[in-house]
């Protein structure tokens, strides 16, 4: 018998269900055995469909077949020393047992009663498994993580086949993360399981600028820049100036903020995917002045899709989902004494705002690049032709123990 009791009430009187993974057992709330024709004790067992009740003697009181819908247990009696014996031809007797004068209550279980509290015992066992872990919050993280699971399970009546699918999905991301392409992040991206993440542990607040997601295509150590500098070596045709600053929560200039920029080409390539590209391409750090200004020059990055061609986009592509991310450019800005951002600034023009893949813009994050023709606005040193200009603010919240490195 297992550890669990439901609590019930029928006919006025209150009873619980004691139950386990192979039998049910129906007593009195106070713990005394529920009396059937006069004889204490009765227990429910199952054998596959079918439930059988049965007195403490292991006289079959009662017998039921569960359909696939329903498996009916009845207590009911209503005069005393009788049983009603209707006998099979197995020589087992179904009906209703008989408890003196007393009303007995009727107890209906459903086949998806019944299921369900096995599976909870199921349940409660594998999270009882957890109980010598000596990790406090590894045990309190497992714990949920396996509720969630069997709970999942439950809620879509899981067949083996699908069971067996996921197996293979989760088998098939595994052959293809590599050093270079970590597929399970690409999976947590597009199910929303980042953003919530971030959402969880970055909730700005106090002005502060938004978080997003840092994506793969970060590489750390990106060369020092100096303001201004571009960090390509071909603006091509659409050149982009990035100014701004960088401030804390009441306005104050940050000096000497470290801005490490990284985005694609307008192939819609980071330099890290594209054997064509300088490794440096489109990627630098700058410090910040005594203004707590920084300023790049670049190309305008392009929508683009992520990595499509392994289980990720073989997921989307079978749920009707498409692979884009908007245009932006990504951003990691840290200075001591201050929170570190992780953020974006996305191209307000992009078709893909409200249907991001990793479900990455926030309203915040979103700028307008102005476009400028050079005959009435001159470019900046180091553009040429039409170019356009995006000015953008980023507002660190304090953090006393955070240093920028
Ligand atoms: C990115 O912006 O670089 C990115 C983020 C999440 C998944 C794929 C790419
Ligand atoms: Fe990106």
């Amino acid at each position: 018998m297992g550890k669990f009791a439901q609590r019930f009430v029928s006919h006025g009187v209150a009873m619980r269900i004691v139950h386990g993974l192979k039998a049910i057992k129906v007593e009195h709330e106070n713990g005394q055995p529920l009396r059937i024709a006069g004889i204490q004790k009765t227990s429910v067992e199952f054998f596959g469909e079918e439930a059988v009740v049965r007195q403490a003697s292991q006289r079959v009181v009662s017998c039921l077949v569960a359909g696939l819908q329903l498996c009916g247990i009845e207590f009911s009696a209503v005069s005393a020393g009788k049983a009603h014996d209707d006998q099979d031809e197995e020589g087992r007797q179904s009906g209703w047992g008989e408890i003196g004068t007393s009303i007995v209550p009727v107890v209906l279980l459903t086949h998806a009663r019944c299921f369900g509290i096995v599976a909870d015992e199921l349940t409660a066992q594998a999270i009882d498994s957890l109980a010598g872990c000596p990790d406090a919050r590894l045990r309190e993280v497992l714990t949920s993580l396996i509720r969630n699971l069997h709970h999942f399970a439950v809620e879509t009546s899981l067949t083996e086949a699908e069971w067996l699918a996921g197996i293979h999905f989760l088998t098939d991301m595994g052959r293809i993360t590599s050093p270079h392409r970590q597929e399970f992040i690409l999976l947590s991206d597009t199910l929303g399981l980042s953003m919530l993440v971030d959402l969880i542990n970055h909730g700005a607040g106090g002005g502060a600028t938004e978080s997003t997601v840092l994506g793969p295509f970060y590489v750390p150590d990106s060369p020092w820049r100096a303001n201004g500098d571009a960090i390509t070596d071909d603006l091509g045709d659409n050149p982009l100036l990035v100014s701004g600053h960088v401030r804390d929560t009441i306005g104050r200039a940050i000096p000497d903020a470290v801005v490490d920029v990284w985005q694609n080409a307008t192939n819609r390539l980071y330099a890290v995917q594209d054997e064509h590209q300088s490794p440096d391409n489109l990627r630098g750090r700058f410090h910040t002045d005594s203004d707590g200004a920084f300023a790049f020059r670049t190309v305008r990055p392009v929508d683009y899709p992520i990595p499509d061609d392994g289980p990720v986009g073989h997921m989307l592509a079978v749920t009707g989902r498409h692979a884009w991310r908007p245009a932006h450019v990504h951003l990691i800005v840290a200075a001591n004494g201050h929170g570190k951002v992780t953020t974006h600034i996305f191209d307000s023009t992009s078709r893909y705002l409200d249907s991001d893949v990793v479900f990455g813009v926030k309203p915040s994050l979103v700028r307008t690049f102005v476009e400028h023709d050079p005959a009435v606005e001159p470019p900046p040193p180091g553009i040429a032709g039409r170019w356009c200009s995006v000015d953008i603010e980023i507002v660190l919240q304090p953090n006393a123990g955070e240093s920028r490195d």
